[in-house]
């Protein structure tokens, strides 16, 4: 049987923390062995906002493959490569900018957010406003049928799926709808319980060292009303619990016991927690080490990885121009 092709994709943020890890892409690496898998670093999308200053870019995507490959993604079974390498995301996303109408991308929900939000940036760009459209040409050029993504990018697919529907309509069955395949979040706070996030300065990067990792689960904040060890606790309000729920859901019925029960002390439970991450990461922590050693061997994975897209991509655009009647 043919197997579904995957797109996905991250906007080149830099290094990532194990919120990211969680959100997205433990995800992609289980993905790899079942789909075809494509999986891009979008760096073109990261203009849309954040196009005045470029100068962490090119840093930002190197850190971002040393994750992937990290934390296991294996060019030998998905295709890791960039965004701005293959012309053809362009020349989609134009053709896509003529069929589109304006009141689709006006409306689209992270629009009117990021407008919102970004209130220190100039985004009233004709770029920002068609960021899905852009998105929409990664997504359809590989004719990919599932998009692993966040609960935030559903309206992207949405519009993807509108895009699609839309040119197979007015000029010929080229394109798949694609579906999204929502991540299924597996809930990891910051070490001080707020959302992870590298702002606040409470996370856990995916390559943090095991005596850092030791080092951070020993400073994470528990339940408050615990001050002396036969205290009940409440694990429900312990970030060191909701930790516990991801690295060792074996022993979670245990420790929700005892802390209720004023049986263990928060120092050991961190100290059980800091093991399992420190088992759990080491492999990643390993890759990175032996990938730092061949800094060639990226380049040569995100070539490989382009040429291999490139081919399906010019194909589609093909096709594309063909029905369009761009072609003479
Ligand atoms: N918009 C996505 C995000 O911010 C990134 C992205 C760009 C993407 N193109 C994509 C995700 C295609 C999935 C498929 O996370
Ligand atoms: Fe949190 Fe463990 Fe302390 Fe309970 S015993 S409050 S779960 S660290």
């Amino acid at each position: 049987m043919k197997k579904g092709v995957i797109l996905s994709g991250m906007r080149p943020t830099g290094s990532l923390h194990l919120g990211n890890y969680f959100g997205a892409l433990e995800n992609w690496v289980k993905l790899q062995n079942e789909y075809e898998c494509y999986f891009t670093i979008v760096d073109w999308h990261a203009l849309t906002t954040g196009y005045e200053d470029t100068s962490d870019i090119k840093n930002n995507i190197t850190e971002m493959i040393i994750d992937w490959l990290s934390a296991g993604l294996d060019p030998e079974k998905c295709k890791i490569f960039i965004q701005s390498h293959i012309k053809e995301h362009a020349e989609l996303h134009l053709l896509f900018s003529m069929s589109t109408p304006l009141s689709w991308l006006l409306r689209c929900p992270t629009y009117k957010d990021q407008l919102n939000q970004m209130k220190d940036r100039n985004i009233t760009t004709y770029g920002f406003l068609g960021y899905p459209c852009l998105q929409a040409a990664d997504i359809l050029v590989y004719k990919a049928d599932t998009v692993p993504v966040g609960e935030d990018q559903i309206p992207h697919v949405e519009l993807t799926r509108e895009i699609a529907r839309r040119f197979n309509f007015l000029f010929k069955e080229v394109f798949p709808e694609p579906q999204s395949k929502l991540t299924k979040a597996k809930v990891l706070p910051g070490l001080d319980g707020r959302k992870m996030s590298k702002s606040y300065n409470n996370y856990i990067a995916l390559s943090d060292s095991p005596d850092e990792i030791r080092k951070k689960a020993s400073l994470m904040i528990t339940d408050p009303a615990r001050i002396r060890k036969d205290d009940p606790g409440h694990p429900e309000v312990c970030a060191v619990f909701a930790f516990h729920k991801v690295f060792n859901e074996g022993e979670v019925p245990e420790i929700e016991e005892s802390c209720r029960g004023g049986k263990i002390g928060c120092v050991a439970c961190k100290k059980n927690l800091a093991n399992k991450m420190v088992e759990y990461m080491t492999p990643i922590y390993e890759r990175r080490q032996d990938i730092l050693t061949k800094p060639q061997m990226l380049r040569e994975i995100v070539a490989n990885g382009g040429e291999a897209a490139r081919k399906v991509a010019a194909k589609t655009m093909e096709e594309v121009r063909e029905a369009m009647k761009i072609d003479w």
